[in-house]
């Protein structure tokens, strides 16, 4: 025969092994969706270049008011910079364990970059390294950059006729500044430039580290023999190279090279992130992004 407090025992084991089972259940079997949206951009360390991630943050916010938005940065160089004072910005793993850490089951991840290059390739890794990963999340997709196929190109060129300034005439050329790189997207930029020599020959893509250079944007515009310059970031940001290769006053500066050969010269200090039009783009390919994560 059992005593009460032997009845009482068994009682509390019993309770504990349910509600174990219970639990169980709820981690394996209905396990609660829950979506989240990592914008992953190279980062800049100029607050008022951010201001264009701000922006584009908050046109994601419209077109997706009940998911959480988060960020990390693809450049160290810049997130170190930003941590000595005081700002830590996750790289790509960090945000994506931080998010698997809080239940999220579901990730569309974006690339705020602009073509797919080494920073694109890097994440790309990462993305793919966290669909190994045990009790990682359930589904994680991988956005577009700005320049991937035809139709994006396409896109992304109508979208940056949109950003030239409205006081720009028709004489007058436009050239926007891309990064440039080694790796074998940089074809994007000679591309881009063909593109754009399909609707306004007087708009022309240029890099500072790659190909086509400063040297052969001066032979375009030589060739088109124009007064005036528009000057604009191909850039997400308009941040350091921005407001110092293109802008800045120090006589190697893209603005201060070509004035030098007596344009007059505007440059235009928004990044791309911060625009209408193209963050239009950036925006379509996040809902192609969702979409799929969610059939
Ligand atoms: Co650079």
């Amino acid at each position: 025969m059992k005593t009460n407090i032997e009845m009482m025992r068994l009682r509390t084991v019993l309770l504990t092994l349910l509600l174990g089972v219970g639990m169980a259940i709820s981690a394996h079997g209905s396990k609660e969706k829950k979506t989240g949206i990592l914008l992953v951009a190279f980062g800049s360390s100029y607050d008022n270049a951010r201001e264009a991630y701000s922006y584009f943050e908050k046109r994601v916010h419209e077109e997706f008011p009940d998911t959480e938005v988060r960020w990390a940065y693809t450049s160290n160089m810049v997130r170190s910079i930003l941590k000595k004072r005081g700002f830590d910005m996750d790289t790509p793993a960090e945000a994506l364990a931080h998010m698997c850490d809080d239940g999220f089951t579901r990730i569309a991840v974006q690339s705020l970059h602009v073509i797919p290059g080494d920073e694109y390739d890097y994440l790309k890794q990462v993305v793919n390294s966290f669909r190994q990963v045990p009790k990682g999340p359930e589904k994680i997709v991988l956005g577009k950059p700005l320049f991937f196929l035809h139709h994006d190109v396409e896109a992304s060129v109508q979208a940056l006729l949109k950003v030239i300034p409205e006081e720009r005439k028709p004489n007058e050329a436009v050239v926007f500044m891309g990064h440039g790189t080694e790796h074998a997207a940089n074809i994007y930029y000679p591309g881009v430039n063909y593109y754009f020599s399909q609707t306004d020959d007087l708009v022309i893509a240029g890099t500072v580290e790659g190909f086509p250079g400063l040297k052969e944007v001066k032979e375009e515009l030589r060739e088109a023999s124009v007064k005036r310059i528009w000057l604009l970031p191909l850039m997400a940001v308009a941040g350091d190279h921005a407001q110092n290769d293109m802008a800045g006053p120090e006589a190697d500066s893209w603005k201060s090279q070509l004035e030098a050969e007596g344009y007059e010269v505007h440059p235009v200090l928004k990044g791309l992130a911060g625009t209408q039009a193209v963050a239009d783009v950036w925006i379509s390919h996040l809902k192609e992004t969702v979409h799929e994560l969610e059939n």
